[in-house]
């Protein structure tokens, strides 16, 4: 038997509140507009992944929530993220045998691997599995392989996972540059500010339906760039205005501009999916049903402020971000309309993951 080595990390989900939709390469991933959104640091709501790499393995395997995938040469993007990787380690190894020596560099890059990858949330729930997941298979290869690179570089990588991921690999606030380059070397996620910059923002995740989405992302993305005028539109002339706009907002801790950029955002990507032909539904009657419950929250606020923001990925689901001396209050409103007690779970709230707090 010979040595192994291994290494286990985790990462966290992220929520985009300018939307990332629309690949102009499918392979690289590459977006057809720059996104932003705010990493979750709930620990409940992380990927965790341990690889080990030994030069007694026969292959490359993996296992997602403990079941082993049949083949793992067919699935690209882990493949791509496999392939950068060993690609740095190798650039490293050279490095490392010409300042220590070929008999004390190890050749990681030359080892198959043994993927264990868990969500401790549910992964058919539509809450950016793959986001913390690609992320966190890029981060524990990095520290396996020990790459002297920023997070910056591992996001390009990341990204060819899942476009999404690459914003998971900071913390805090993140966008993820569009970039103008065709290979993708400008196509990175960069930290707009840290957590600790805004910490009374929280982020409150109503799971209304832990379904299987019915159009994936990639799919979608396809089909919405392939058909819709209203895409053309946003990424020309909605989308650079709003990253600067939000970034702003971010830096100024301006929750009005913040939420009122979030809602928008997501307002005008289910309008993009509903201008998709044949369209797209990600929501349903009750994420609607939470739409008009969150305006009629910020309308009967009499200083005119906003108190919370709504946004909706490509599922059902709600993320409402909000100070936090407003949660308790909007905990209150949603038990209220939504009948049944979100302690005990109810039709709409899947116990026990209806609701996470935290930011
Ligand atoms: O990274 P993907 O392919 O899962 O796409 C994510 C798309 C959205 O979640 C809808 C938006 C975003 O920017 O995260």
């Amino acid at each position: 038997m010979g040595p192994i080595y291994e290494k286990t990390a985790t990462s966290p989900v992220n929520i985009a509140v300018i939307k990332y939709w629309g690949k102009r390469d499918s392979v690289l991933i590459l977006p057809t507009n720059s996104s932003l959104s705010v990493t979750l640091s709930q620990e409940n709501l992380q990927s965790k992944t341990t690889i080990r790499a030994s030069p007694d393995f026969k292959k490359d395997r993996l296992w997602l929530n403990g079941v082993e995938e049949a083949d793992v040469t067919k699935n690209k993007r882990l493949q791509n993220c496999l392939r950068e990787t060993r690609r740095l380690r190798k650039e490293y190894e050279k490095k490392l045998c010409e300042e220590v020596g070929a008999e004390n560099t190890i050749p990681l890059s030359e080892y198959n691997v043994h993927i264990c990858s868990e969500n401790n949330f549910p992964t058919a729930a539509g809450l950016a599995s793959s986001a913390s997941g690609f992320a966190c298979l890029v981060y524990t290869l990095a520290q396996l392989y020990e790459l002297p690179v920023s997070d910056t570089e591992l996001s390009k990588i990341a990204r060819q996972g899942s476009g999404s991921a690459c914003r998971s690999l900071f913390g805090g606030f993140v966008a993820w540059e569009m970039g103008s380059q065709d290979d993708g070397s400008d196509s990175q996620a960069i930290q707009v500010a840290p957590k600790d910059h805004w910490p009374e923002l929280e982020a409150l995740i109503c799971v209304v339906s832990d379904a299987k989405k019915g159009t994936s992302s990639t799919e979608g993305m396809q089909n919405t760039v392939a058909t819709s005028p209203l895409i053309q539109h946003r990424i020309k002339h909605v989308v650079p205005e709003r990253m600067k706009s939000m970034t702003e907002a971010i830096l100024k801790r301006d929750f009005r501009k913040f939420a009122e950029i979030t809602m928008r955002d997501s307002n005008q990507f289910h309008a993009v999916c509903l201008d998709t032909f044949p369209p797209i539904f990600y929501l349903n009657d009750v994420s609607r049903a939470i739409i008009r419950v969150i305006t009629e929250y910020n309308s009967s606020n009499e200083s005119g402020e906003l108190k919370a923001a709504y946004t909706f990925d490509a599922g059902p689901n709600a993320v409402i971000y909000a100070p936090r001396e407003n949660i308790p209050e909007i905990i209150n409103i949603i038990a209220k309309y939504f009948p049944g007690d979100i302690d005990n779970g109810n039709e709409y709230f899947t116990d026990p993951y209806h609701l996470f707090s935290g930011n």
